[in-house]
């Protein structure tokens, strides 16, 4: 079972991973917990590229395509030899991803996008995915006191930099997407607290 988290900056992916991933191992489930971008080891040299500051107005499609190679990498490393293994695996962010950010914020083809995941990834599509909903303005303020605590790996704030507009964009895309498939997408209010999605969570993963 392929199982993946998106979110906006400041979600709580992270932590409700870990409370997933407890719960699926209680339940004897062996798993797998991976990211994009950063789930290889050339991954992780990627999502420097990609999340340092310094990187402020790269272009999109050097963006996308980037993000792209990370998980044309993933994938094939990290992601089908799991699933081939009969492992679950629980992934940090995938493609709907690229179609929130690339596509919806930055406005890039969604053709091309839909177009690129075919040819590298075969249309592999996750079994469930797990949004995490909140306003920017939440999302954001959170993800700036975690920065500031020094509870994210380096500098990787390009786009936590990013205006509000943008993120606004972002939580749009994800939440049209999950109107798009409401088989596959369920949606969680990640303003609740930490032990309120915890449930919520579970209560689908039961
Ligand atoms: P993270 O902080 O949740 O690990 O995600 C890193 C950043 O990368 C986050 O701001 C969202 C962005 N991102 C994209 O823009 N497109 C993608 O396809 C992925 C996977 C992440």
């Amino acid at each position: 079972m392929f199982i993946t988290f998106e979110g906006i900056e400041g979600s709580g992916k992270t932590t409700q991973i870990r409370h997933a991933l407890k719960f699926l191992q209680q339940n004897g489930k062996d798993c797998v917990v991976t990211r994009e971008p950063g789930g290889t080891v050339t991954g992780q040299k990627i999502r420097a590229i990609l999340l340092d500051p310094e990187g402020k107005g790269m272009d999109p499609s050097t963006e996308l395509l980037l993000y792209v190679a990370d998980r044309a990498e993933h994938v094939n490393k990290v992601v089908k030899p799991s699933l081939a293994a009969g492992k679950t695996v629980l992934c940090d962010r995938y493609y709907d991803a690229t179609v929130a950010y690339q596509g919806y914020a930055r406005g890039l083809d969604m053709d091309l996008l839909s177009k690129l995941h075919k040819l590298i990834l075969n249309d592999l599509k996750p079994d469930i995915t797990f949004l995490l909903d909140l306003p920017p303005e939440a999302g954001l303020s959170r993800a700036w006191k975690q920065i500031e605590a020094g509870e994210r790996e380096g500098i990787e704030t390009r786009f936590e930099k990013e205006a509000l507009a943008f993120h606004e964009k972002v939580r749009e895309g994800y939440l049209e997407l999950a109107r798009l498939e409401p088989g596959r997408f369920f949606v969680i209010d990640a303003l609740k607290n930490e032990d309120d999605v915890r449930q919520d969570i579970i209560k689908v993963l039961s």
